[in-house]
């Protein structure tokens, strides 16, 4: 992409509305317009991130067996009052009737929507295990929208359904789940810590929220801080063995960290006191075990291996997709902007052409352009007739991780300048080594 022909609606202002530093450089860098309360416009660069997360959700969900499908954001009101929500919900669902006054809402979630799927199709044991999922705009009716794309009202989520026979089987799927997020969570360069969470009025301890540590988080979180050293990594866990997934919640979710809803003092205080921490985390994900409560009253059962019809065991599983692209930025930014990890960014490397019309810095950012193209990468090219510090500072602010820098000096030496967005060092080299090294950096990616 060429930055004179893109769409990138910079702002040179602070927008005064944004309380918090992601809706704010994400308003200034172009990537979200705000329409209404809680609702936004994704424009081009930001669109760029909202899809390179959602891919690697597919990929992480694909990988451990789960299948993609696509439920629609209207649902009717008669599946909720089956399972006795539509009442329960209150004012946070947007409630809507069309020509012919029947009552729609604009769904909040899908559990019975997907229980209703299961049950029209799916009528034995030998069907099972199953886990569907989508990702999809969901609508809820927040009383304070607020801190941009982070709490909205129509925000994009991955949400997933398992149905299994036994409840031992739901909580392999429960596990299975987690290892699949915390992978998740990792490609896109973030730390996101399970922690225990309050299962409200269904009971049980088998829910757990994923928090992102940041300042600007809205829950209060309380941890043994060895909780921090812990990473996934690459290692390849087979998906189908129920102790080697049980080996990962335990792993994972052994020590303490909880949130303020489950917070626990005393068992808090049990923390040897250096590794005892309090901080503030972004909800970016939650998994929950919640076994017959939609199949019981919906009436999606299995015929048993002994021939009885049993309900089956189901548990749902969220990301906040579009949550996510805020809770980035918020975990890596600087005084510049934003600077993005490498698995999400949306674009791999910027070019800066510090005297655009110089035959030969044209002719040089031109064959960067080309060859980067050539390896699949996509670059964005600053061919505008601009200072360079306008340039440096545009580049700066949308976060890119590679900066390719292509003067007539350098080229006079046979160089061009490689810049990290995160350490800001800089290096010299030939044209042809700053592209093989981008090609590097990224073919270590999955
Ligand atoms: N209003 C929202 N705006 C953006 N993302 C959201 C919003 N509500 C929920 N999410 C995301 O969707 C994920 C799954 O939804 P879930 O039902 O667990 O949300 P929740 O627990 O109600 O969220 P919260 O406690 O933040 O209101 C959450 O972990 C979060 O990342
Ligand atoms: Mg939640």
């Amino acid at each position: 992409m060429r930055l004179s022909r893109y769409f990138l609606p910079v702002l040179k202002e602070n927008p005064a509305e944004a309380q918090i530093v992601s809706h704010r450089l994400m308003l200034r860098a172009g990537m979200i317009k705000q329409s209404a309360a809680g609702i936004y416009s994704w424009l081009p660069l930001g669109f760029k991130v909202l899809r390179n997360l959602e891919e690697i959700v597919h990929q992480e969900q694909q990988r451990v067996g789960h299948m993609p499908m696509l439920m629609p954001t209207l649902q009717s009101a008669d599946l909720w009052r089956e399972s006795g929500r539509y009442d329960d919900y209150g004012d946070e669902m947007l409630r809507i009737k069309d020509r012919q006054g029947r009552d729609l809402l604009y769904g909040p979630t899908n559990e019975e929507l997907i229980t209703d799927i299961f049950r029209s199709h799916v009528g034995s044991y030998k069907d099972l295990p199953l886990t569907l999922y989508h990702v999809q705009w969901k609508f809820r009716d927040e009383v304070r929208p607020r801190f941009g794309v982070m709490r909205g009202r129509e925000f994009l989520m991955k949400d997933g359904y398992n149905f299994d026979l036994t409840k031992e089987d739901a909580l392999h799927a429960y596990n299975r789940h987690l290892v699949s997020y915390l992978r998740t969570y990792e490609r896109m360069g973030l730390q996101a810590i399970p922690m225990r969470a309050d299962s409200g009025p269904i009971g049980g301890d088998d829910t757990h929220e994923f928090l992102v540590l940041a300042d600007t988080g809205e829950s209060e979180v309380f941890y043994d801080s060895e909780i921090t050293d812990l990473t996934f990594g690459d290692r390849e866990i087979d998906v189908n063995d129920h102790a080697a997934c049980a080996a990962v919640l335990e792993e994972f979710t052994s020590r303490y960290a909880r949130t303020d809803e489950t917070h626990d003092a005393a068992l808090f205080d049990a923390v040897p006191e250096d590794r005892r921490r309090t901080a503030r985390g972004i909800e970016v994900g939650q998994i929950f075990y919640f076994g017959t409560k939609y199949s019981e009253p919906m009436g999606a059962k299995v015929q048993g291996p002994d021939g009885k019809p049993v309900p089956v065991h189901m548990g749902s599983h969220g990301i906040g997709v579009s949550r996510l692209v805020g809770a980035i930025i918020e975990a890596s930014h600087d005084d510049k902007g934003i600077i993005w990890p490498e698995g999400v960014t949306p674009f791999h490397a910027g070019i800066v052409n510090l005297k655009q019309g110089d035959e030969e810095a044209d002719a040089a950012c031109e064959a960067l352009y080309a060859s980067l193209k050539a390896l699949g990468l996509d670059p964005l090219y600053d061919d505008r007739n601009e200072r360079a510090g306008g340039k440096f500072a545009t580049m700066d602010l949308i976060g890119l991780p590679w900066r390719i820098t292509v003067g007539p000096r350098g080229l006079k030496n046979g160089v061009v300048e490689l810049t990290s967005r995160r350490t800001g060092e800089s290096e010299e080299m030939p044209p042809e080594q700053a592209v093989e090294r981008i090609a590097q950096i990224y073919a270590k990616l999955v």
